[in-house]
């Protein structure tokens, strides 16, 4: 870490890389993307979601990094030193964002830790025998025992937050990206070498545009937005750290290319093995929980395997835990002169109670809200909420309100490639607010 007038840095270009990649990487690659392209189809939803994240997600990911960098401060302090005005509200958003996903992500994060424990235990005995759903339910049922596994995990993301932007954050995503890497691609040779891979290889690969409906396309621009970690102001606050000798575009290209090369890994791991175990790619938010050990069950060194792929989730999930809390963090730190070590365990506690709701109601629990068990509620106002209106204003921050400054910060360290610029501006300005206002107004229907 390094400190330039007052104001942490990042100690290096691929520091800074690594850890805009591990926001991005996270549950919503490894648990969300397969889930949704399960349900969706399959190989029409991977195209979507391609297209989604080329098209608005890039865009908006460059903005926010732009005005992270020229604003130099958390995600309200950057608005208001940039623009001032209602702006800052935006940041606002996000802090409440980024402290509304930490709540639910926790919970799930806290599974991952449970299943490598899990993984030596009764886990594989059950699954083998079809029981998988049960041990499932069981867990969630248990409500003591989330809480605990939560209370864990939200203890090394405060932790990791608490040594700071350099000495944490950057240190373990070093470690830990290109491990992930590694330990996918063993899983994905295990999953591809199975017999009957190829079915699910082709469910994955082989769009049907005949499953491609308004549903479909606005759960794969969904994903691209989650997936990402844009409209909430993570990237802002990141950037914020960044020096100015670095080119942005270069930064945003190879963050999301490693989101998607995990989450295209990931389906590689993933449907090749449902498919090779007459399983279904349709069951849901549960499919690596219930349907994964049931697979690795059958799988020789299945304890060893579902172990490391619980690991592999682990890892993912808290190098974007710590990018979350780190929004609620520096924002406090910024405005509200808190130190680094009181911001991270005031904040990581805060949200760890309000994550509590979230542990209890899988289990029936906590009561509904709107219908919606607390969890969902949870992710429905800030997935389809909170980061869409995120989405909408910091692009049109970039493209309208603040476009020279953006632009500058743009072309700052390395110029894009004339028609990328215009493509960005061009998404800046209209394909992203409407695209993103389209999702919005769907996904409340
Ligand atoms: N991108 C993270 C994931 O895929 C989640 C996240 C969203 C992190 C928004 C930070 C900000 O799991």
């Amino acid at each position: 870490m390094s400190v330039s007038g007052g104001r942490e840095q990042w100690s290096s270009r691929l520091g800074f890389i690594m850890a805009a990649a591990g926001s991005a990487v996270g549950l919503g690659n490894i648990w969300r993307f397969p889930y949704l392209a399960g349900i969706n189809g399959g190989g029409i939803f991977l195209l979507l979601y391609l297209l989604m994240v080329a098209a608005i997600g890039m865009p908006v990911m460059l903005a926010e990094m732009a005005i992270g960098r020229g604003g130099g401060l958390n995600a309200v302090g950057s608005f208001r030193k940039l623009k001032g005005g209602l702006w800052p509200m935006v940041g606002w958003a996000g802090v409440v964002a980024g402290f509304v996903i930490l709540s639910f992500y926790g919970v799930v994060a806290g599974w991952t830790v449970a299943y490598m424990v899990k993984s030596f235990g009764s886990l594989m005995p059950q699954a083998l025998k079809g029981n998988a759903e049960g041990v499932f339910r069981a867990f969630t049922w248990d409500w003591r025992q989330q809480v605990a596994y939560q209370a864990a995990f939200m203890l090394a993301t405060i932790w990791i937050v608490y040594k700071g932007i350099g000495n944490g954050i950057e240190r373990y995503c070093k470690v830990m990206m290109p491990l992930l890497f590694v330990i996918l691609s063993v899983l994905m040779v295990r999953s591809l070498t199975l017999d009957g891979a190829m079915k699910g290889v082709e469910f994955y690969l082989k769009p049907d545009f005949s499953k491609m409906s308004s549903k479909t396309v606005l759960d794969a621009l969904g994903q691209a937005f989650f997936s990402l970690s844009v409209g909430m102001g993570c990237m802002i606050t990141y950037g914020s750290y960044l020096g100015n000798r670095e080119s942005l575009p270069y930064s945003v290209t190879v963050v999301t290319l490693m989101d998607v090369a995990v989450a295209i890994l990931v389906g590689f791991v993933i449907f090749p093995a449902v498919f090779a175990f007459g399983m279904e790619p349709t069951s849901g938010p549960g499919l690596i929980f219930i349907t994964l050990p049931a697979v690795f069950a059958r799988m020789p060194m299945g304890s060893a395997f579902s172990f490391l792929f619980f690991l592999l989730l682990f890892f993912a999930a808290i190098t974007s835990s710590v990018s979350l809390l780190e929004v609620c963090v520096a924002y406090f730190k910024d405005e509200f002169r808190w130190d680094r070590a009181r911001a991270s365990w005031i904040l990581g506690f805060a949200t760890f109670l309000l994550g509590i709701p979230s542990a209890l109601s899988l289990g029936g629990h906590f009561p509904k809200v709107f219908g919606m068990d607390f969890m969902g509620a949870m992710d429905f106002l800030a997935s389809n909420v909170l980061l869409p209106l995120g989405g909408i204003f910091i692009s049109v921050f970039a493209g309208w309100s603040w476009f020279d400054g953006a632009r500058e910060e743009v072309r700052r360290g390395g110029r894009l490639p004339r028609p990328l610029e215009a493509f960005w501006v061009f998404s800046c300005r209209v394909l992203a607010p409407i695209a993103v206002t389209w999702v919005f107004i769907g996904s409340i229907r």
